[in-house]
């Protein structure tokens, strides 16, 4: 039992390497506690000492070991972030020499085991969606770490597009019309960042909960409502992916073609319904649509021609028709007649905006 000491130093030894200081602590008091477990069983010498010798050291100091240290290697690059298709490669390293072997847990292309103190894991063309590399170390004593290399393998979509759903054709302003980008056969997709625009601002932006590693083809609609200024306007949807700082500056980005809008307004009288007009002058009154109204002007149930130049006798109620694609609106206007105040500005100018007056704004 004497000799007992020297080994377990040297099994200590062993474990912390050229640490000299902990050995020769652990030395000093490991010895007293065997003495005393010893004596009082020293017919049966088989049984209790061998568990009390050899669970309690190595217990006490494998837990030393692994919470000092914690696990020595080292990745480089740290994140990965690969086209698929493209080549990887990343340097798994170990920064002590009491590791006796260095590995890759990886389903393409994985390298032998390695003893040095480092292992490239290395391929020429990433195929594979799924995988999560790992490198690993394996001690002498049995023990084992690992760390992960976060890998994004990406693929662009082929395609993205725009339309509305179950609709063609123009608008009505007011209702309300989805709009649809189709984003075909991107990975992975939850990395993905589509944006809807109206020329040359931002609608929305959406992005999908989808977890799948592979390819795969998604739908991301947008609710809108035109007015009339949106005639002309043209709506697109851009896809990104995001791949975060360990990819690309500049992430992949496909644009859907421009649609579009046609945005259809019903008649509407911009005049108010009481008019005040000065004997010899015109009246003029706005009425706006899309496409442009057909006006017609009543008086007493008959067409008449506004009259260029008002006189008294002209006062009264009148009706404006005006016909657009919704159907037609009748509007009443009663026009008063004011004497002309002495100076007779003959104001001849007789014009009637009874069109359309909607304004294309293009790429706003
Ligand atoms: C891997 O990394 C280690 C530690 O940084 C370095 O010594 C070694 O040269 C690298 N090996 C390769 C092939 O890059
Ligand atoms: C589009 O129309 C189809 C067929 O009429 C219908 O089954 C579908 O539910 C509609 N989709 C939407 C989003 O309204
Ligand atoms: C995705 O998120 C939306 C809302 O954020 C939720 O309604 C939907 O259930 C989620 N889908 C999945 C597959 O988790
Ligand atoms: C307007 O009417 C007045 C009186 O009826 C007449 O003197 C004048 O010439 C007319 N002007 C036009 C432009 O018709
Ligand atoms: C508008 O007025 C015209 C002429 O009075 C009439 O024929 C037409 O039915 C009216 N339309 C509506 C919608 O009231």
């Amino acid at each position: 039992m004497c000799a007992s000491g020297q080994p377990i130093t040297l099994l200590l030894f062993y474990l912390f390497g050229s640490a000299t200081s902990s050995p020769v602590s652990m030395h000093t008091s490991d010895p007293p506690l065997l003495s005393q477990i010893s004596p009082p069983s020293p017919t049966t010498l088989a049984s209790p000492p061998s568990p009390s010798l050899s669970t309690p050291p190595p217990i006490s100091n494998s837990g030393e070991t692994t919470e000092k240290v914690r696990c020595p290697l080292s990745m480089s690059p740290s994140t990965l972030v690969v086209r698929f298709g493209d080549p990887v490669r990343a340097n798994c390293s170990v920064s002590r020499m009491d590791f006796s072997a260095l590995g890759w847990e990886v389903k393409l292309g994985a390298p032998t085991l390695s003893m040095g103190p480092f292992v490239v894991w290395s391929v020429d063309s990433m195929t594979e969606w799924n995988e999560k590399p790992m490198c690993y170390a394996l001690s002498e004593q049995g023990g084992q770490c690992h760390i992960n290399l976060p890998l994004t393998v990406y693929k662009p979509p082929d395609i993205v597009s725009i339309n509305f759903v179950n609709h063609t054709g123009p608008m009505l302003e007011g209702h309300q019309y989805t709009l649809q980008c189709t984003v075909q056969n991107v990975a992975p997709v939850e990395n993905l960042v589509v944006t809807f625009y109206r020329g040359q601002t931002a609608l929305g932006q959406l992005q999908s909960n989808n977890t799948e590693k592979e390819p795969v083809t998604e739908i991301f609609s947008l609710n809108i409502t035109p007015s009339k200024e949106d005639d002309g306007v043209q709506y697109w949807c851009e896809a990104k992916l995001e791949l975060g700082p360990a990819g690309i500056k500049h992430p992949p980005m496909e644009r859907s073609e421009k649609l579009t809008a046609t945005v259809l307004v019903g008649p509407q009288l911009m005049c108010p319904t009481k008019l005040r007009v000065r004997e010899g002058e015109s009246l003029s009154c706005e009425v706006r649509g899309n496409p442009p109204p057909l006006v017609t002007w009543f008086r007493d149930g008959q067409v008449v021609a506004l009259p260029t130049n008002f006189s008294r006798k002209d006062a009264g109620k009148y009706t404006v028709s005006a016909k657009g694609l919704f159907g037609q609106n009748n509007f009443t206007v009663e026009v008063e007649v004011l004497a002309g105040s002495g100076t007779t500005i003959s104001c001849n100018i007789h014009f009637l905006l009874a069109g359309l007056l909607i304004q294309m704004i293009n790429g706003l």
